[in-house]
């Protein structure tokens, strides 16, 4: 039985594209609250909605099984919004007229809009909207009129005034519509929503917390990751020091000093309920001779669970005498996509596993910032009083460096090679694959590095062919530019699974990275800097390294981040004094094709 929404909120109801995210994040930040729901969410569970828009979707109205909402939505008297998909579906559902345009492409077109439509009152009568093309609306459903026109697309925006139903062939959400927030907000402010602001939200949470607490007391996991740092400290601050247990487990997978660096923090905030339980011996001996990414990743988990499950034991934390766990969820890891399930297949929610989701539906986990998104998490850290630099940590994956320590047992049998089309730059294909996202799902491919005679600036042109390369060609989701090397060296592999030694190598590079990082002052400007180990170099038990700067929001789709070349130069050369690594290179693929994580 899913939560009702909250009161006055807008509900946007998610027809499996990319955006519904994107929408929710610009709503909330027009001072709207927002929350996603499956497409098909019963009209009698939307009735108290301030407002409801219908997202994108891959798929056409007339395809077979294609998400349906509930018709009665359109008669609730809701202001309504559909987008792309959701304005073919309320045009198809109140008797206009859909029809299957010729393409299945995106790009910038000029619409002209209707001078009497409401939902562009104020903006200029022409401007650039990133269009959808594929089917469109040819014939208006009574009592709508044409809101917008493109050259190719006659009916880019329709409206009601009357039934306050509007709704756009293009993608407000994305910054490439210009006037996209304001059509947004305008919408938004057509409808009776409640204020949403961080700080309105910080108050309440407390009320929140003390209800669902009740008398009880709560014992929670923290990682030193910001999420949750700051559920940590919301629990201590609403509920008391006395009420709340934190336990944080050093796996051994961790950044370097990381465990006394999250102490100080709490120390500095005069959090002590804090255990530190030092259990990375157990965690090395449960991986060994583990290759296999996702059989790690579920080892790492397991562990965790057992150590917490002991720990909790040994410390008379039980359910039955008034505990609850807490957890650092936020509102992205709480959402199953309506339409394509896409982002199930991307990652794994270590804190919705079925163990952990028959707890919450028992009423025994608590977790306070389920409805924020990252950018929240952080404001509502800073209005608590947390560090900025705490809250402004980049995001760390639950299983550490054990998805950045890439491991196979042997030499893949065939590697293929590869000749870049129109060009002289030289390539090599990685001997090792890594983890993609293609289509709807996973890809297992290999790398192909890139050479160049300057080998610390980043070619444009590469970021160009790591774009191409992946897209036409199915045996490669990423490249790279070597930036130890302007010519391709023979790589000689070495078996290797997650050991202490592998991990202290990988941390002594990820180190190096984060010094340069703020030295250069670059680290508030890139959203997440994954370093990885590879188990071959070009000598007989030498390593590499993989720098993987990105820009994100939300991590579901990134950019790679061209670092200055005196920033590539110097990390390089520093990490070539490790010993044990020769080789390094940069990774400039975008996710999609790439993820972030090698693993
Ligand atoms: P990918 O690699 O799927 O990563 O593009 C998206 C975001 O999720 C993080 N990530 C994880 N976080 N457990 C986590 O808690 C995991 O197993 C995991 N795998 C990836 C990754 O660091 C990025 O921020």
């Amino acid at each position: 039985m899913p939560a009702p929404i909250h009161p006055k909120s807008i509900v946007i109801l998610d027809f499996g594209g990319q955006y519904a995210h994107l929408i929710a994040r610009r709503v909330r930040e027009s001072g709207a609250f927002s929350e996603i729901r499956p497409p098909n969410t019963p009209a009698s569970e939307l009735k108290d909605a301030a407002g409801i828009i219908l997202s994108g979707g891959p798929q056409s109205v007339y395809d077979d099984g294609s998400p349906q909402a509930d018709p009665a939505i359109v008669h609730l008297g809701v202001p309504v919004l559909g987008i792309c998909y959701g304005h073919h579906w309320i045009a198809h559902t109140l008797g206009g007229k859909v029809t299957g345009g010729k393409t299945k492409e995106y790009g910038r077109t000029q619409i002209s809009t209707h001078k009497d439509a409401t939902l562009f009152q104020g903006l200029p009568e022409k401007f650039v909207v990133w269009m959808s093309h594929g089917d469109e609306v040819t014939t208006l459903p009574e009592g709508f009129i044409c809101a917008a026109s493109s050259a190719d697309c006659a009916n880019a925006a329709m409206e009601s005034e009357a039934r306050k139903i509007y709704s756009v062939q293009f993608h407000v959400e994305v910054v490439h519509t210009e006037y996209g927030n304001e059509i947004l907000k305008k919408f938004v402010s057509l409808t009776d929503h409640a204020e949403w602001s961080i700080e309105s939200y910080a108050k309440r949470i407390g009320e929140e917390v003390k209800k669902e607490v009740g008398d009880r007391r709560v014992f929670m996991l923290v990682s030193g990751g910001v999420d949750s740092t700051v559920a940590f400290t919301v629990l201590n601050e609403v509920l008391g020091a006395h009420r709340v247990q934190g336990l944080l487990v050093d796996t051994g997978l961790m950044r370097k000093n990381e465990t006394r660096a999250i102490m100080n923090a709490f120390d500095l905030f005069g959090i002590e309920n804090l255990e530190v339980v030092d259990a990375s011996d157990e965690f090395f001996r449960n991986l060994e001779g583990v290759y296999e990414p996702e059989e790690k990743r579920r080892i790492i988990g397991d562990t965790f669970l057992a150590v917490q499950k002991r720990i909790s034991e040994d410390m008379h934390l039980r359910f039955e005498d008034g505990w609850m766990l807490g957890q650092g969820t936020i509102y992205p890891d709480t959402i199953e996509t309506g339409g394509t399930q896409h982002a199930d297949t991307i990652k794994t929610h270590h804190n919705r596993v079925e163990a952990v989701q028959k707890m919450i539906d028992a009423g025994l986990v608590i977790e306070p910032l389920k409805d924020l998104y990252k950018d929240e998490v952080r404001k509502l850290g800073e209005e608590i009083g947390l560090s900025h630099d705490l809250v402004w940590r980049h995001p760390f994956p639950g299983p550490g460096l054990g998805v950045r320590i890439l491991c196979a047992e042997h030499q893949e049998e065939a590697i293929p090679t590869y000749d870049i089309p129109q060009t002289t730059y030289a390539s090599a294909v990685l001997p090792v694959r890594s983890v993609g996202v293609q289509g709807d799902g996973r890809t297992y491919r290999h790398a192909l590095a890139l050479f160049s005679e300057t080998p610390y600036m980043i070619e444009p042109r590469f970021m160009e062919l790591a774009t191409s390369i992946p897209n036409t060609n199915p045996t490669f989701n990423r490249v790279l530019q070597c930036t130890s090397h302007i010519t391709p060296p023979e790589f000689i592999f070495s078996p290797g699974y997650v050991t202490r030694e592998r991990a202290d190598l990988l941390r002594a590079a990820d180190d190096i990275v984060y010094d340069e990082m703020h030295r250069a002052g670059l680290y508030e400007k890139i959203w997440q800097f994954p370093v990885v180990l590879l188990p071959f170099g070009t000598a007989a038990g030498m390593q590499s390294i993989v720098l993987r700067p990105i820009e994100s929001q939300e991590a579901m789709t990134a950019n790679a981040v061209s670092l200055p070349e005196e920033v590539v130069k110097i990390m390089t050369e520093k990490i070539l004094k490790l010993p044990g690594i020769d080789c390094v290179f940069i990774d400039l693929t975008n996710k999609p094709p790439a993820t972030i994580e090698w693993e």
